[in-house]
């Protein structure tokens, strides 16, 4: 027997079903709240308190900090799996076996290029512009090589198409760094794993040998994985909304780049490290931008802390703090921010204005620390966690369309003007 939901409206009573996951979530059902009230709506700016779908993909428990992806809960995923594994059983819904990993190793290789004609596209840019706008206009640019929209329905097409992007995808973000830091654009190497490839093709330099570094590959394999789904975040849900339109995967896609660039958002691991260096600019004093961060006065956050769902530590920053102590020792690097961003977690977490708010460490809190001792730049973290997030985003747009899920076109509450006559030029 299915719980109801009662709503009573001048004087009328309405009954809704509610929907149970399998996680002993609970929705009210309202698709018929505006046709049985007359006109009823419902309204929740930032979609708080309101689920757009049903989903099998990610699980999240934000008040006991839990993540998982298809049942497997990050830290094992972390742990023993590595990200074209996880990509693989995020798309696809189960972990592939030996054959099935090799199969999609090599047909991701056989795609890992992209058309010449690309480079034109690139050289448009300046040197300054930032890499995710360079990105998301270079996504979008792919459609050209790619023309023909995905037969949602055919097992096939679909399997060709993430191939093709989870191909191309890293290209385009290597190229993005290499435009801006005046280096050649480099190729795949398809001797190479997946992720050592996307590493050595950001670091290999015309003037010496490629060095494999197994600490630096490891640990980029890891922050990819923790990055890879995050069920219906900001960029996620832009996604699934501009596919629900029938728009193709690559320029859905494209849109999730840019809703991920914004600092509330993706955006928080590069504006992180820039408030860490700020901060050691000067002279360490976290306890002003603690309390730049408290006065509602001050347009000031305290950048990779709080979160939407997360009321508890985000377990993918636990899993990160711990990574950033292991890969700065391993590579030897000692860097202040690193004891910086400690003390302003531990002063946050005793502060009651934290406390009050549940506001802990996410995702972009240690994320950029790491990716600043692996050599990388601090404008390019940001394509970093879309190049993570990759996966995340088919999977949804997958999902989405092979549920046949409406077209996403909310109402809204009229608060305008009222009809009035039009005013002739000479008469204003
Ligand atoms: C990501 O959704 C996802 O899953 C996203 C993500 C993913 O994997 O896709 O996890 C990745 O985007 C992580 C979040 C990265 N962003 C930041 O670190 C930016 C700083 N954080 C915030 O701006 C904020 O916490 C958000 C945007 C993350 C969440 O904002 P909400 O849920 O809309 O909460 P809110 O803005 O209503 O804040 C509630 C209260 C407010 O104070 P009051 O008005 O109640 O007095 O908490 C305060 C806020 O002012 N607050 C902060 C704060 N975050 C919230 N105060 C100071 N510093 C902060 N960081």
């Amino acid at each position: 027997m299915s719980d109801k939901a009662i709503l009573e409206y001048k004087g009328q009573k309405y009954e809704f079903p509610v929907v149970e996951g399998s996680e002993n979530e609970h929705a009210i059902d309202i698709k018929t709240l505006r046709a049985v009230t007359g006109g009823l709506i419902t309204i929740d700016p930032g979609y708080k308190n309101t689920g757009s779908c049903e989903s099998a993909i990610t699980f999240l428990d934000g008040e006991k900090g839990i993540l998982r992806y298809r049942g497997y809960s990050i830290e094992e995923l972390a742990e023993k799996a590595d990200f074209l594994e996880v990509a693989y059983l995020l798309i696809f819904g189960e972990l592939p076996s030996k054959k099935e990993l090799q199969k999609f190793n090599n047909d991701i290789r056989e795609e890992s290029y992209v058309d010449e004609e690309m480079k034109n596209i690139l050289d448009g840019f300046p040197k300054s512009a930032h890499p995710m706008g360079v990105l998301s206009s270079l996504t979008s640019a792919l459609i050209a090589f790619n023309p023909i929209p995905v037969d949602i329905d055919s097992e096939e097409e679909m399997y060709s198409a993430v191939v093709r992007i989870l191909a191309k995808f890293p290209i385009l973000v290597v190229w993005a760094l290499s435009k801006r830091q005046g280096m050649p654009l480099n190729y795949s190497d398809g001797r190479l794993g997946y992720v050592e490839n996307i590493h050595k093709m950001m670091f290999k330099r015309p003037h010496r040998e490629y060095q494999k570094n197994k600490v630096v590959v490891d640990a980029l394999d890891n922050l990819l994985i923790l990055h890879a789904d995050h069920e219906q975040n900001c960029s996620t849900s832009t996604v699934r909304i501009v596919g629900s339109s029938h728009a193709g995967l690559f320029a859905s896609i494209s849109a999730g780049v840019s809703a991920l660039w914004g600092p509330l958002h993706g955006g928080a691991n590069q504006a992180v490290l820039e408030m860490l260096e700020a901060i050691v600019a000067d002279g360490g004093d976290t306890k002003k931008y603690m309390a730049k961060a408290k006065d509602k006065n001050d347009p000031f956050r305290l950048m990779g802390f709080g979160h939407r769902v997360y009321k508890n530590f985000d377990p993918r920053a636990k899993i990160i703090k711990k990574a950033a102590d292991e890969v700065l020792h391993d590579l030897g690097v000692d860097d202040p921010i690193l004891e910086v961003a400690k003390g302003l977690e531990k002063e946050a977490l005793e502060d009651q204005y934290f406390i009050d708010r549940k506001l802990y460490p996410n995702v972009d809190f240690y994320s950029g620390i790491i990716y600043r001792a692996l050599g990388i730049p601090t404008e390019m973290f940001t394509v970093m966690f879309a190049l993570g997030r990759l996966p995340g985003w088919i999977a949804q747009w997958r999902e989405m369309r092979q549920r046949k899920e409406p077209i996403g076109r909310p109402r809204q509450i009229y608060i305008g003007e009222n009809l009035r006559p039009f005013v002739d030029i000479e008469k204003r």
